[in-house]
């Protein structure tokens, strides 16, 4: 969704490239237009257009910009097309307040009519533009500028991460939060940063501050202060840093964050391998003693999740529900109980159907939300009982693919957990599973630098089929709808994850001679019914490749190609082949992608961090 970088600096800095830098570094998260503003000498400098920044930047020179103070933003279209009108910053009847923002105003139609008839001109169709006019009406009411903002924005209904630069107070950006992540960023003495996300300031400050919901902050250079908009209060803060390297959010010699990130699977892995035991107990425990337990998520996350629940309820003895985000109020309305249990996983620990889900149920019934995100400090985890955060470090592809693999792996810890705290399996098999388990970032490591080859292969022959199916039965039903998900968001293939059993219900009328199918074969319970439906698609003329482990005798034979996911001897389980078989399919994806001359970073449409309904 939209992004938000703003800088404040007392340095002799070229503050343009500096806010072209910076929000670059977002360019992630998704969006259509891109807008900077810069104040100096009393005056404010506006440049915006629709269109990437590299060509934005083109046209009007993104980095250059007099002053010291500046704010950047990304749009991505809600309200209004993705127009120049429309990019933000947005500003007041006098031009002389600007806004950028982030999240969605709910009330802004009937605020719009009523500061029409009050004589404000609307320039765009955006619900942002509301904000600098309300601010410019409350100031007219005598009030200071900061009362401004804080009584225009109680008018306000819905999200926003808000950062606000006006000549009324020229040496100052004022950041504001209400469900839409703001953080900032700074170099004590020397400058400070506001921005969406953490990649933005990376290589300037490791210094932070979260700003939570109600809160502002109002940056001077080198120096910040907070207020509880509810009391107007002064809040004190500690500052934290961020753990990550620097480069973590560089490509690094790779042609795509999409694939330095496949690529960092075996070190994330190893580092979420090492989470502590002790939160991973306290999820354990509280699963052990739920009476219902449902986990949740959006997209990659929900994927995650249903690899997850299989894991989970295997040792747990009870049946857990996989609901995606969006539709857990809707079919838990009058059904959830006291003493339940929802799991909510979520890379970014933003979505907002996500969040919305855990604060409904909270706040309808007696329960304890759990939450495993990769995001310190993200707003899953003000709104759970108690969370994990996964260790993949930033995740800038749009694409999830690193922070799945460490979802389902932290899910499988809890899962053992909930073995050991159970005592089901003697000691001796649960060490055997740890094993499996602590094996799986070597599988993903061999896999990945024995495969490229064959994938491009694969990829060439099927490259004249615009669509095809992951076929999958079990655990692996997740591991297929995550590959049809990353084949259809990076490679624009409609590419189809389904259930083997479920696809001679419809989908089989699809299969002529040559087209093709791609079974994922761990050789788990499901193998000897999987091998039937794969046969039944062969003798229809259906071209079949076939993911299987290296030992694999059967479904071999039956393909015409097979992907080998290494097995090592006597510590290889099929229960976590969903971490071990999906670098195959994001790799399919990648190159996919590739082939089709798309940019696997930024596909058509899509947003990392989705802050709207
Ligand atoms: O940050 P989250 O995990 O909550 O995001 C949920 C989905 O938007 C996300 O997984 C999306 O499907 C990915 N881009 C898929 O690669």
């Amino acid at each position: 969704m939209c992004g938000i970088f703003g800088v404040i600096t007392n340095q002799d800095i070229p503050i343009g490239k500096i806010a072209l830098e910076g929000i670059k570094r977002l360019e992630y998260r998704g969006y259509d237009s891109v807008g900077i503003v810069s104040q100096h000498d009393g005056k404010l400098f506006i440049k915006k257009d629709a269109g990437k920044i590299d060509e934005v930047h083109k046209k009007l020179k993104l980095d250059d910009f007099p002053g010291k103070i500046a704010i950047a933003h990304t749009r991505w279209a809600t309200h209004g097309a993705p127009t120049k009108i429309n990019s933000h910053p947005h500003t007041n009847c006098s031009n002389n307040i600007t806004v950028v923002h982030n999240g969605i105003i709910e009330n802004f139609m009937t605020l719009k009519e009523e500061l029409i008839q009050r004589g404000h001109n609307f320039k765009s169709d955006t619900d942002t533009e509301i904000i600098p006019h309300l601010i410019e009406e409350k100031m007219k009411e005598g009030l200071d500028f900061k009362d401004s903002i804080i009584e225009a924005l109680k008018i306000l209904k819905g999200s926003y991460g808000l950062a606000i630069l006006s000549l009324y107070v020229p040496d100052t950006i004022i950041a504001v939060r209400k469900e839409s992540p703001i953080i900032i960023g700074i170099e004590p003495g020397v400058a400070t940063y506001c921005a969406s996300d953490f990649p933005a300031f990376l290589p300037l400050t490791k210094t932070y501050y979260i700003l939570e919901d109600c809160e502002m902050a109002i940056l001077k250079a080198g120096e910040v202060e907070f207020f509880d908009m509810n009391t107007s209060e002064i809040i004190e803060k500690k500052s934290q840093q961020i753990e990550w390297s620097i480069n973590a959010a560089e490509k690094g010699g790779y042609k795509h964050f999409m694939l330095k990130e496949i690529y960092e699977q075996p070190e994330a892995l190893k580092r979420t391998l090492k989470i502590s035991n002790e939160d991973i107990k306290i999820f354990a425990q509280i699963i052990l003693s739920a009476n219902d337990i449902y986990i949740t998520g959006a997209g990659t996350s929900l994927f995650a999740s249903l690899a997850g629940k299989f894991i989970i309820s295997k040792f747990l003895g009870k049946y857990i529900q996989a609901i995606e985000c969006s539709e857990l109020k809707g079919q838990l309305t009058n059904f959830l109980r006291d003493n339940s249990v929802i799991i909510a996983v979520s890379q970014s620990g933003e979505t907002i159907d996500t969040i919305e889900a855990i604060r409904w149920a909270k706040k309808a019934q007696n329960l304890k939300i759990l939450s495993i995100t990769n995001a310190v400090g993200s707003s899953i985890t003000r709104y759970s009982d108690h969370f994990i955060i996964t260790q993949a470090g930033p995740e800038i592809g749009v694409a999830a693919t690193k922070t799945y693999s460490c979802q389902v792996l932290t899910l499988a810890l809890i899962a053992l957990e909930i073995a050991k705290l159970r005592k089901i399996e003697p000691e001796s098999e649960i060490q055997n599973y740890y094993k499996a388990l602590k094996s799986t970032p070597q599988i993903i490591e061999n896999f990945l630098s024995n495969n490229i080859n064959l994938i491009r292969k694969i990829v060439k022959d099927l490259e004249k089929h615009s669509s095809y199916f992951f076929l999958a039965r079990g655990i692996s039903i997740g591991t297929a709808k995550e590959g049809g998900l990353k084949l259809k968001e990076v490679a624009c293939r409609f590419i189809e994850g389904y259930s083997a059993a479920s696809a001679k219900h419809g989908p089989i009328a699809l299969v002529r001679k040559g087209y093709p199918i791609v079974f994922i074969a761990p050789p788990d319970e499901t193998y000897v019914r999987l091998i039937g439906n794969l046969m039944e698609f062969k003798s229809r003329g259906g071209k079949i490749i076939s993911i299987v482990v290296e030992s694999d005798k059967k479904i071999r034979v039956h393909s015409d190609m097979t992907i080998d996911i290494p097995q090592p001897a006597d510590i290889y389980h099929s229960i976590f082949s969903p971490i071990t078989f999906i670098p195959a399919l994001q790799l399919l994806a990648y190159y996919t992608a590739i082939f089709h001359g798309l940019d696997p970073d930024k596909p058509l449409n899509l947003s990392k961090t989705v802050t709207v309904h």
